[in-house]
């Protein structure tokens, strides 16, 4: 009990071990594992609905089972009137992370799940297929006025979203590189917004209610929007020589760079940087921004070696090569994390008890209540 005491004094739930989950291992001295599996072997040799499919059934799809998970999801693709009428009323200046937690709230009133959970993988297949559709009719009407056909055939999710996105064939290293970022994000153990989707879930509330409510604690700055900061602050500058002046300026006014630290992984940093870092270089690696984006981790690693990339600080560069709009980034990280969320949602439910911890009381001691007339 003191020493749980001590830790919440660290604040933010450091160090506590919250709950037990077979789902990932991070930071554990293996890295980043999904059920056992290396991320680096995950995202060299799979597509991303394989790892959705072992995230949310605990193991690799067979040749066949992919067929079938694929089918599965490609059918759920379609927007309703509803939901399209829905999604029109959203202005263009709008936070899409708010489009996306509107989508899946829409879908609880107009789709909900049975009260008994029995048709939750069909709604884990319905919010894999609906969501790209979704991000991108909206997209489509807010920036042109003009709703999209769809009438793209890919059956990866990374194909059939830059497809629709950009309404073109997109080149196949984009579609590689949105695949190996869907995998890197998909799942990353007791992260807020998982965190957030398993509080939801432990009340017995539906699954879209627990993703809606996951979707909240994604678009902070601190968790998911740190690819859209991380984006902003490498186009604030101009140069590399800008880079290395303004950086060293915003740490000793103690700043936060975004897309640096992470709450878990400690000097070794995050073992899907380098991944994606990987992909950046390939898409981009000869452009101003991406020597930029170096300066700024050269000084970071001088200054702050504690303090290593993210995944968010090269996929943002990443993303912008393939030309997706900075506001987008986030909501591509749903498109995959909801693979993982609902992954725990049935983790979580299989062996449920009320999440409700305690909280160490420092306020006022008992006093006098004093009636409306008294108060100062
Ligand atoms: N840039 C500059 N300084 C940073 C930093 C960053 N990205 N991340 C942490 N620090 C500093 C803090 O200011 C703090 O300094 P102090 O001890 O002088 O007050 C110290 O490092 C410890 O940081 P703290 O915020 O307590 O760590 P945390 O575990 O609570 O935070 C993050 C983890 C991820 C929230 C934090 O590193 C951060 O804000 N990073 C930027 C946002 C980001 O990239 N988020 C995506 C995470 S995947």
């Amino acid at each position: 009990m003191s020493e749980n005491i001590a830790k919440t004094k660290q604040g933010g739930l450091a160090g506590i071990i919250a709950g037990e989950s077979k789902i990932c291992t991070c930071g554990l001295g293996n890295g980043l594992n999904y059920y056992g599996y290396d991320i680096k072997d995950l995202a060299a040799n799979c597509e991303f609905e394989e790892v959705a499919y072992l995230l949310n059934r605990g193991e690799l799809p067979n040749e066949r089972e992919l067929i079938d998970f694929r089918r599965v999801i490609k059918a759920q693709r379609g927007l309703s009137k509803e939901l399209k009428d829905l999604i029109r009323a959203v202005p263009k200046s709008a936070n899409p992370m708010n489009l996306m937690q509107l989508v899946v709230s829409a879908l609880g009133a107009l789709e909900p799940e049975k009260d008994n959970f029995s048709n939750q993988n069909e709604k884990i297949a319905r919010l894999l297929g609906v969501l790209p559709s979704a991000l991108c009719y909206w997209y489509h009407w807010v920036s042109y006025g003009e709703e999209i056909a769809f009438n793209t055939d890919y059956e990866s999710i990374a194909g059939y979203f830059l497809s629709n996105l950009r309404q073109k064939e997109p080149k196949e290293d984009y579609i590689k590189a949105l695949n190996c970022s869907l995998i890197l994000y998909a799942e990353h153990e007791f992260n807020a917004s998982t965190f957030t989707a398993r509080v939801c879930a432990s009340t017995r509330s539906d699954i879209f209610s627990a993703v809606a409510a996951a979707i909240g604690s994604l678009r902070g700055p601190l968790h998911g929007g740190a690819n859209e900061a991380a984006m902003h602050l490498i186009e604030s500058f101009d140069s590399v020589e800008d880079a290395i002046i303004g950086v060293n300026n915003m740490l000793e006014r103690k700043e936060l760079l975004m897309g640096f630290g992470h709450r878990v992984y400690g000097v070794g940093g995050d073992p899907r940087n380098a991944i994606i870092k990987e992909w950046s270089r390939k898409l981009g690696g000869d452009t101003d921004l991406f020597k930029v984006s170096e300066a700024i981790e050269m000084v970071m690693k001088d200054k702050k070696p504690n303090l290593p990339p993210n995944a968010d600080f090269y996929s943002a560069s990443c993303y912008h090569f393939m030309g997706i709009p900075t506001d987008l980034f986030t909501p591509i990280f749903v498109l995959s994390r909801v693979s993982g969320w609902t992954a725990h949602i049935k983790e979580q439910r299989a062996n449920n008890k009320l999440i409700r911890p305690n909280s160490l009381y420092i306020g006022p001691e008992p006093r006098e209540f004093v009636p409306m007339g008294e108060r100062k």
